[in-house]
């Protein structure tokens, strides 16, 4: 399966917004995703599918024989002898990460997939991306906070090379949770780019699943 992974728009803030909920719904108010688009230090991608086409959640894409039918729709109804308006291209976007940049450190603000979608590599898909974007942005060390309870992310970060450096006491300011946090250290030496080039191939392999980075 081949997915797109590419900077975040503006117009995939509904999608993004309905994810972050999804995904962090103790945290109220959401991150205004839309300052994150408007500042320079931040970088934002979204892992998409541009034969889905996008439907509010009551119409979410299902799987099986009704989410096929529910895709072909719109493809139905661009065809020319159909009067109807063609409707407007919106991919289906099935999580998104993001990083902060500063000195030469990138910061991990958060990563998150559609709870239909977990356990399908596709975590590891916009993980690895994001990682491979903080080098391309200079990044020499790759840092961020994770809950002490969200084992399940802990185990993400431990697998690509991740180690808990430290702890920050009540660090979450819903329920003062401690935050663990985890870096990279030299990502770009030879041992860490080893690891990580052993990671996909491993991914690539596991799960057949492609990404095709579309430049900004
Ligand atoms: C964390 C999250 C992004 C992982 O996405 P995902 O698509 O399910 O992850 P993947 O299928 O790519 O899994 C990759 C690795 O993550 C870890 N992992 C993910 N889900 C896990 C689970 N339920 N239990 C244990 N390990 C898990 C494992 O190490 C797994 O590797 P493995 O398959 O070899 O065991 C997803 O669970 C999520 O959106 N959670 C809610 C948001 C969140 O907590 N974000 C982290 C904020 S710091």
């Amino acid at each position: 399966m081949a997915f797109i992974i590419r900077l975040m728009r503006q117009e995939d803030l509904p999608q993004v917004n309905e994810i972050d909920h999804e995904a962090f719904p103790t945290l109220w108010p959401p991150p205004n995703y839309q300052r994150e688009l408007d500042n320079g230090l931040a970088h934002y991608i979204v892992a998409c599918d541009d034969e889905i086409e996008y439907q509010p959640p009551e119409d979410t894409p299902k799987k099986g024989i009704p989410g096929l039918l529910g895709r072909l729709r719109p493809r139905f109804n661009n065809h020319p002898s159909n009067n109807e308006a063609p409707p407007k291209a919106r991919e289906y976007i099935y999580g998104f990460t993001g990083l902060w940049l500063l000195a030469g450190e990138a910061h991990i603000t958060n990563i998150a997939v559609r709870e239909n979608y977990r356990r399908q590599g596709m975590g590891e898909l916009l993980l690895i991306s994001l990682i491979d974007l903080a080098i391309e942005l200079g990044a020499k060390l790759i840092t961020l906070e994770v809950r002490a309870s969200n084992t399940d992310a802990q185990s993400l970060y431990a697998k690509y090379g991740f180690v808990q450096v430290g702890l920050r006491h009540g660090y979450y300011s819903d329920n003062r949770e401690d935050g663990v946090l985890m870096t990279i250290e030299d990502v770009t030496s030879a041992p860490v780019q080893a690891n990580l080039r052993r990671l996909k191939q491993a991914h690539a392999q596991r799960w057949g699943m492609t990404a095709h980075i579309i430049a900004p």
